[in-house]
């Protein structure tokens, strides 16, 4: 018999949630539903956030400008290379932009990050091994490095929170995603990344510095040229989109001939403030994740929705109903931490009775339960069905501040979670369709592949 927990402030999900006493898979199965009435609150607070950013005022939103206010037409051109990176692999492409709208080339070398890189000194670890990784990959493509006459110009595409104060100048705000590098918050990456190539005799040029989403959205414009957003769902997310110049109060940089600008949202933060953050259907199990994360307090739709938290959020509810006695009649084994990644709670989705069977028995249960195996895959459910439901009220709070809904709008995406977590596009379409009916159907998520390095190419190209 399912024991009853007492339910926790956190676990309150609206007004009308009234039982004081439900199961650990009763709070979590209801918090993923989002009815409609939630959704459009959480897309009012979203809008609010937004207005409150673009003004300069306190905001979960930092509504950040991106020095990007001219789109890409197709008709940029030349050999660029790009940096990209976001999280633990990242990568170095070199990038050939044929300037006729033609098919752009890329070739890229992959490079994965070590613990030292990532919590050492930006100074001394991290910055050193990226300068390090472009020089290898330059030598490799061009066949020798180019001369200090002929230096070869790079697109920095930096996925945290960046305060730029120019295209080629940016200071870090916050680290997020599990990086914790020392002496690199409040300083200009661009600057630290430039230093460190010159330092290794490297002739090139940092150009221009673009948030992962910028960069996505740039990427598919020429192609789709309705895409007014970009996103990404990946180890985190994010959105961004274009912007009329007349809307950003807080803007002090002078004249845009476009009249426009490309404003990176860090939608990853919205919850960080109390009324926010009551907005979403956070349970206690978030609230734990929160606590134990290296940015307690930030980020918390993030923690909600990337690649790096599904998997073990469905861990540890899975745990916590059999600390309950909801599920596996009295067993002891627990899922150990770190033992299920999102890339797992996909395939939980996408699997059928005797292959959840074999997964859980995998993740430390043997012969488990048929109705066990089946709960994990109804949690993951949850938690990824939740995902996509905040996704798709953070974009039509967007699609809806532009004034853009009924009218065709491209979303230009990218992500591991998008591309791979088994569903995910499809909820996030429903959920629109919930919200904005036929007038969902303008809305197209598009696939903007390899686009985070691909924009700052482009964006480095304009410079
Ligand atoms: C960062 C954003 C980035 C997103 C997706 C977040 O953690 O703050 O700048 O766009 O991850 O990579």
């Amino acid at each position: 018999m399912a024991a009853a927990v007492v339910r926790s402030d956190s676990d309150a999900l609206s007004e009308t949630d009234t039982p004081l006493t439900r199961g650990v898979l009763a709070v979590v199965y209801a918090a993923a539903e989002m009815p409609l009435e939630d959704c459009k609150a959480l897309m009012d607070g979203f809008q609010a956030a937004m207005a409150r950013g673009l003004a300069g005022q306190e905001s979960d939103l930092k509504m950040l400008p991106s020095f990007v206010t001219e789109l890409p037409t197709g008709k940029e051109a030349g050999t660029v290379y790009a940096l990209d990176l976001g999280g633990t692999n990242f990568r170095v492409l070199r990038v050939v932009l044929p300037g006729d709208g033609g098919e752009i080339k890329t070739e890229f070398r992959s490079f994965a990050l070590q613990q030292c890189h990532m919590t050492g000194c930006g100074e001394a670890d991290l910055f050193p091994f990226l300068a390090s990784c472009i020089k290898e990959t330059v030598e490799q493509l061009e066949g020798s490095l180019p001369g200090a006459d002929e230096p070869l110009p790079l697109g920095f595409t930096f996925s945290f929170p960046t305060q730029q104060s120019a295209l080629n100048q940016g200071t870090l705000i916050s680290w997020t995603k599990g990086f914790c590098a020392s002496k690199c918050v409040g300083c200009d990456v661009v600057a630290m990344l430039q230093k460190a190539l010159n330092a290794l005799g490297v002739h090139v040029v940092v150009k221009a510095l673009a948030n992962d989403t910028v960069g996505t959205l740039m990427a598919l414009r020429p192609k789709e040229p309705n895409t007014s957003l970009g996103v990404i769902f990946g180890t985190g997310t994010n959105g961004c989109y274009v912007e009329q110049m007349s809307k950003i109060g807080k803007w002090t940089g002078g004249d845009v001939t476009s009249g426009r600008q490309c404003i990176n949202i860090e939608w990853g933060n919205f919850g960080a403030s109390v009324p926010s953050r009551k907005l979403l259907p956070v349970t206690r199990h978030d609230e734990a994740l929160d606590t134990e994360s290296l940015n307690k307090g930030e980020q918390i739709l993030e923690k909600m929705i990337g690649g790096m938290y599904i998997g073990e959020l469905v861990r540890r509810v899975f745990n916590a109903a059999a600390d309950a006695g909801e599920i596996m009649s009295g067993r002891k084994e627990r899922i150990e931490a770190g033992g299920l990644n999102t890339e797992l709670a996909s395939a939980i989705e996408a699997s059928d009775a005797p292959g959840l069977v074999k997964i859980l028995e995998q993740l430390g249960v043997p012969a488990p339960a048929a109705s066990d195996a089946k709960a994990l895959q109804k949690i993951a459910m949850a938690i990824s069905g939740r995902g996509a439901r905040v996704s798709a009220c953070a974009i039509a709070a967007i699609v809806q501040h532009m004034e853009r809904v009924g009218t065709p709008t491209v979303v230009g995406i990218d992500g591991s979670v998008f591309k791979c977590y088994t569903n995910f596009k499809a909820r996030i379409e429903a959920c629109m369709r919930d919200i904005f009916g036929d007038d969902a159907l303008h809305i197209k998520l598009q696939l903007s592949e390899d686009g985070s390095g691909v924009g700052a190419a482009v964006i480095a190209a304009t410079a």
